[in-house]
């Protein structure tokens, strides 16, 4: 049964965005051993001699067993998530995030492990209604309904296998065979997040990390639908913070489904877009900007894509059981995050393009 103070974290999806920002918070908050363990750990850059690094598939025979025998505490972050991802392979997202995910939670129940799990604020859905479908400001742990789109418009795959899961550790929970909590992240930002397409991945990455590609090679952000769709983004930092709590107050924390995320950063993703052109531009004065471009969702993602409207996370249980009362602006965040970019892909981008440049014409090489 898990203690107050967890003695060996397992974190599954350690080498993602938020793992690596989550593992060195957890060595430097508790007197724990942590077991890092994902097919890339090249993002993590902690060293401590607490940390075990492991490279594997959560889906190894045995593993998640094993796993489960040796931790207090597992944290589940592994998925795929990025929304192209959603209608264009569904299902490996179902896989990933429902399929693979059901033996880690039979595990850590059947070895008393506790189990903290990232699920996500997209299973709120197409827009915050409540209960009776009336429209909401905020969306509520408890009080809004979760409001996915038809089957054919395949986005919600994610969603739909998400709340899925949720729903099984639920059952767990609340049959007293298993200590939990679920996390609802709303887009959380920061360093490390994310891929570059052609660079450290394939495909279309989430927001930030798609207009911060345009940005490092001199083109235009391509703004779907208009960017009239708005977000509330919360920094990484602030996000993990709410998680350490989470796993410091297992009395409170245990068997609830809290929100994290920045409701005074809700904004438009035009004003995103804007906002980070302009921090960009501050930073390489001397960079070409090639503007801004509105693109059709169905052109940008393809058939079956839709979206969420406006996301905005209520807070108050998060606040009154963790104190967790994040402030950092959008606007004190984008430069440490651009200048995340610049450094680890600015000399890539550079190298790349070289390489692509036409060969010298015969007579510029005789000259
Ligand atoms: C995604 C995931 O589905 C969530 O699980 C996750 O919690 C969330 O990101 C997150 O970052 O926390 P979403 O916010 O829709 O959800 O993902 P983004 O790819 O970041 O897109 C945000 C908005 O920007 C969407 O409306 C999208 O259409 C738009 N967008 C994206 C653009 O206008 N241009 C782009 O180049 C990329």
């Amino acid at each position: 049964m898990s203690s107050a103070t967890p003695r060996r974290i397992a974190v599954l999806g350690a080498g993602g965005f938020i793992g690596s920002h989550l593992v060195p918070a957890l060595l430097a908050r508790f007197d724990c051993s942590v077991e890092a363990i994902d097919t890339d750990l090249s993002k993590l850059g902690a060293h401590d001699p607490r940390l075990q690094r492991r490279l594997s598939r959560i889906q190894e025979p045995g593993l998640i067993d094993d796993v489960a025998r040796r931790s207090d505490l597992i944290v589940s972050l592994t998925a795929l998530c990025t929304p192209a991802l959603y209608n264009t392979d569904p299902l490996a997202v179902i896989d990933a995030s429902y399929n693979d995910l059901v033996p880690v939670v039979q595990s850590a129940a059947r070895e008393r492990a506790r189990l903290i799990h990232l699920s996500t604020c997209e299973v709120y859905g197409r827009r915050a209604l409540d209960l009776e479908g009336r429209a909401m400001e905020r969306m509520s742990e408890h009080e809004t309904a979760l409001f996915l789109g038809p089957v054919d418009r395949e986005r919600w795959t994610y969603a739909c296998a998400k709340q899925l899961l949720e729903r099984v550790i639920w059952a767990y929970g609340s049959r007293g065979e298993l200590d939990f909590t679920i996390v609802r992240p709303f887009n959380v930002v920061g360093a490390r997040m994310d891929f570059l397409p052609g660079i450290d991945g394939i495909g279309v990455p989430r927001v930030l990390a798609s207009f911060m590609n345009a940005l490092l090679r001199d083109q235009p952000l391509e703004l779907v639908d208009g960017g009239r769709q708005r977000r509330s983004f919360i920094a990484v930092e602030e996000f993990v913070e709410g998680v350490v709590r989470i796993v410091a107050r297992p009395e409170v924390a245990n068997g609830r489904i809290f929100n994290l995320g920045n409701p005074r950063n809700d904004v438009s993703i035009r004003t995103l877009a804007e906002e980070l052109a302009s921090a960009y531009r501050a930073r390489e004065p001397g960079a070409r900007f090639a503007g801004f471009r509105e693109v059709s969702a169905e052109s940008f993602y393809g058939p079956g894509y839709d979206d969420t409207s406006e996301r905005i996370p209520e807070l108050s249980q998060a606040e009154a059981l963790l104190e967790f009362r994040p402030s950092v602006t959008l606007s004190e965040m984008l430069p440490g995050i651009i200048d995340d970019y610049v450094r680890r892909y600015a000399p890539r981008i550079a190298l790349a393009s070289a390489d692509a440049a036409p060969a010298p014409q015969r007579e510029a090489v005789l000259a």
